[in-house]
This record gives C-alpha cells, structure tokens and sequence, in this order.
C-alpha cells in the first residue's frame, strides 16, 4: 500500500463507533465507520478514491480532470470540491439523469462554480468521447476518472480504508457496505481479505449492473497493482437497488428514518439508505449472532438526500 501515492484530502482515521439503539433494535452489535465525516463538502467513500485518483493526475501532470455521473453524483460533486482545493480544473460531464434542477449536490456544484455539462445519452462510451472532444476544443489534456471512480487505482481507496479498520481496537465479524459502480465493493472485500481474513464482507448493491462480473474482476486489477497473490473471495452482493438506481425503494426509505430516529445519523435514498437496508434484512433474517460486531461503512451521500421531492415520497 505504501509504494501508492495519494495527497491528504479527507480526515483520516474517520471515527468508527457503536449504534446502540440500533443494536438493541437489531439484535446484534452494529457499528459504524463515519467516512460521511471525513472532511470535503458532506463526506463520502469518494474522497479515499480520489486521493489516490487526483495523485495520479498530478504525477502526470494533469491541470485538467473531467468525471462523470448521474444528475446527482455525489462522486462528481467529490471531484470538482478536491480538484479545486489542489489547484485543478475540473469539468463535470454527467449523464443527463435524475433531478438535473439546482437541487441537492447541484447546489453545491452551483456554489463551487464548477462547468456541468449534461449529455443526453445512457451510455459512458459517448460520454468519455464527449470529454475527449471538449479537451480537444480547448487545446488541453485531460485526466479522465471514470463513473465513481472506480478503477483498480481508485479501488486502493478502500483497500487502505480496511487497514484503517484492522488497526482499531474492535474485532468485526462482518462489514457492510454500498456497492453502486463497483470500486468501494472491490476495495473492501481485497482490503478486508488483506488485513482481517477473518471478517465477512457484504456488498448491498444499489443499481442493477452485472457486479458478480465487475467486482471480482476490479479487486483482481487491484491485486495486481498492489502485487498480491492473495486468493480473491467471491463477494457476497445483495441485491437492495428495488424500483431502480437512484429510485427510492420502501426497505431504503425505513432504513433511513430508523438511522436518523435511532441514532440521528443521516442516511441518503440513493446508496447508503439501500446499504443500510441490506444489513437490516440480514440481521431480520437471524443472519448476525447476538455476540457479532457487524461494522457498517457510512459512505456519506447526504446531498443526494436533500434533491428528493419528500412530498411525494
Ligand atoms: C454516498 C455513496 N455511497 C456509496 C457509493 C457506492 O460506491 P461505489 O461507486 O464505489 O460502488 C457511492 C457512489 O457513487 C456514493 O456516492
């Protein structure tokens, strides 16, 4: 892990503590690592990404970063806020989906003065083309970091989080997390393989892309930069997108109000709500004994919270 270049852009360690009150609910010992509270705009998993990410770009030699997303990419509003604070232009190019209107991670994008551009089109291949031709219009480079950031490199983001994990004082049997493009799943599973063999990960997918295929075949790319042999695990995945990605589902939506009643910690519709949801079936079902520490990954998206129309929900 060591030999991988990252800049300091979030707080880290992010604090990791017991929900007690959930944990009484729950019949079984959860806990919660806050990487919702790691420091840039409302947090999230993608600030350990792009550590790694934005070095990379440096190194290089980039000035110019584009990324890309739905409507309320809590990912690109992420990379537009670090890219700003090192010095970097950044141009979102997000795919014309979900609530486009100045509501949520828009505002934020709005008030750091960031390019948006939407393009109409369901596909990432004419999207990465889109940017190609934009860089080209201005005569630049430009370092693309692709949907969520999840590459192998990004993935280290959640390798490095597992070791950060591994080195607190609380053994965990399982660890939850979100799985919505695939790296935070990857980083996970190879991290905790890594440095606590011992702990069970469960990814609670979000959207309905193929991720027994894109999960295992990130974590191996990551265990090739990292040079590890290790035998990769199959991921254990759930499940938990319901109506569609980024639509809220019922399981999410109680999940969230549970959190906020029980523990007044703000959950989001699109990804953790659903994540949360998922470790909430599992403990339903009887899956964690009484005595197990299920650790979940709090992986921020709370503007995303903020752009839903509650009214009709
Ligand atoms: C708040 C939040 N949680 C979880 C995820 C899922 O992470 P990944 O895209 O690495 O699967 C995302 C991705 O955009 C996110 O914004």
């Amino acid at each position: 892990m060591n030999e991988f270049e990252k800049v300091s852009l979030g707080i880290y360690p992010t604090p990791i503590h017991k929900l007690p009150n959930l944990s009484r609910e729950l019949g079984t010992n959860v806990w919660i690592k806050r990487d919702d509270l790691c420091g840039v705009a409302l947090g999230g998993n993608k600030v350990r990404k792009l550590e790694f990410l934005l070095a990379d770009a440096k190194k290089q030699g980039y000035d110019l970063v584009m990324t890309t997303g739905a409507a309320q990419s809590n990912h690109a509003m992420l990379t537009a806020a670090c890219c700003l604070r090192m010095g970097l232009d950044c141009i979102l190019v997000l795919k014309n989906h979900g609530i486009t209107a100045r509501k949520g991670n828009q505002i934020l994008n709005y008030l750091m003065g960031v390019e948006v551009r939407f393009v109409d089109t369901d596909s990432y291949d004419d999207i990465y083309e889109e940017m190609d031709r934009i860089a080209a219009e201005m005569g630049r480079k430009v370092y693309k970091i692709p949907c969520g950031g999840s590459n192998a490199l990004g993935s280290l983001g959640y390798v490095d989080c597992m070791r950060e994990v591994s080195e607190y004082d609380q053994h965990f049997e399982h660890i939850v997390c979100a799985c919505g493009s695939g790296g935070t799943a990857a980083g996970t599973v190879l991290g905790a393989k890594l440095y606590m063999p011992d702990t069970h990960v469960m990814c609670s997918m979000v959207d309905n892309d193929p991720f027994d295929v894109i999960v295992p075949e990130l974590m191996k790319e990551a265990a090739d930069l990292l040079g590890t042999d290790v035998e990769l695990p199959v991921p254990d995945l759930l499940d938990m997108c319901g109506p569609g990605y980024s639509i809220p589902s019922e399981e999410g939506n109680e999940a969230i109000s549970m959190m906020m009643k029980l523990e007044g910690i703000v959950l989001d519709t699109c990804y953790t709500g659903k994540a949360f949801a998922g470790l909430i079936k599992r403990a339903r079902e009887g899956y964690y004994k009484p005595e197990d520490n299920v650790l979940f990954v709090h992986s921020g998206g709370a503007g995303g919270l903020f752009a839903q129309d509650w009214e009709k929900l």
